[in-house]
């Protein structure tokens, strides 16, 4: 089993992303860190305890940040509803939330003491992945591979230029991509590839409880437009590590911007080589569009057992 550490932002992609990858016995999830991002820390904390409860996880959940690095918090309520998560009623949480340790010094406990390397997995801001790399630089032998939704090949879905995980906390995801850490990315326009049409939501709605619960929230994302199709940004990562011949992934140097006026979060991902730098990271340019939603109507089948 592939160790796997997840900093996230329930948000309703990430929900997803959670569920399968806490599901797949391919992974062993040792740990999972809310941030803020989509909603505060506080909605996303409770959020991750509300999945684990409903999905009888016990894995550790250590919150992480409450605002990026440098950079006032920033929210995406808009998208994913006012709990990050609406439209379903959770049942009573009984999962609880180690608060004893930073998330970045969870991670630390964990990889330092791995038998096996171990997968960052971000899909949301990079803020903790970012404490931890600068924190615990001992451990970055022992890490795998960081696996990352984020950035974008084009323009944004945050600012023109800048999708929301990376400009968000611009500061952290340079950070990470300075690392030296082996890095893979699923950018922004792969999420808008692999949409969740709605004969699949409809596919989904019939898988028992779990079905009707995603279903549910599902008809709250982007304030319930799913019938045009639903971007399944965070569940890409999973898909990255689980099923990697989905995609068509390319070497680049991917250069994250810190300064820009009104560009702060762009990532330039230099395809065509601009800039002459190193490669630093590999990015998913294509996915198979079909095969991506029979692997996810077939890996949430898998979260009901
Ligand atoms: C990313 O931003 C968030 O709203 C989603 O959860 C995803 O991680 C997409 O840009
Ligand atoms: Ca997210």
């Amino acid at each position: 089993k592939n160790p796997v550490i997840i900093s996230t932002d329930p948000g309703i992609d990430d929900a997803v992303a959670i569920a399968i990858a806490t599901s797949d016995e391919a992974l062993d999830v040792k740990l999972i860190s809310p941030i803020s991002g989509n909603v505060s820390l506080e909605k996303t904390t409770l959020n991750t305890q509300k999945l684990l409860t409903f999905f009888h996880k016990p894995i550790r959940i250590v919150p992480g940040s409450h605002k990026p690095l440098l950079r006032p918090a920033k929210d995406a309520s808009g998208v994913h509803g006012k709990t990050g998560m609406d439209g379903y009623p959770f049942p009573e949480i009984t999962t609880k939330v180690d608060d004893s340790v930073t998330a970045a010094t969870a991670m630390h406990e964990i990889v330092s003491t791995s038998d096996q390397p171990v997968t960052l997995m971000g899909i949301g801001p990079l803020t903790d992945i970012a404490l931890f790399i600068h924190q615990y630089p001992d451990d970055l032998a022992n890490i795998k591979e960081v696996v990352l939704m984020g950035g974008s090949l084009g323009r944004g879905n945050f600012g023109v230029l800048s999708e929301f995980n990376f400009a968000t906390d611009p500061e952290a995801a340079k950070i990470v991509f300075t690392s030296g850490l082996t890095i893979r990315v699923a950018p922004m326009e792969i999420g808008r590839q692999a949409k969740i049409m709605p004969t699949t939501s409809e596919k989904i709605k019939t898988l028992g409880r779990v079905g009707d619960m995603f279903y549910k929230l599902f008809s709250k994302y982007r304030g319930g437009s799913f019938k045009k199709g639903l971007n399944m940004y965070d569940a890409l990562a999973v898909a990255l590590v689980l099923k990697p011949e989905l995609f068509e992934q390319v070497k680049t140097h991917v250069e994250i911007e810190t300064t820009g006026r009104y560009t702060a979060g762009a990532s330039l991902i230099d395809l065509k080589g601009y800039l002459d730098m190193p490669d630093n990271a590999t990015v998913a340019v294509n996915v198979d569009t079909d095969k991506f939603e029979k692997w996810f109507v077939e890996e949430i089948g898998k979260t009901m057992s």
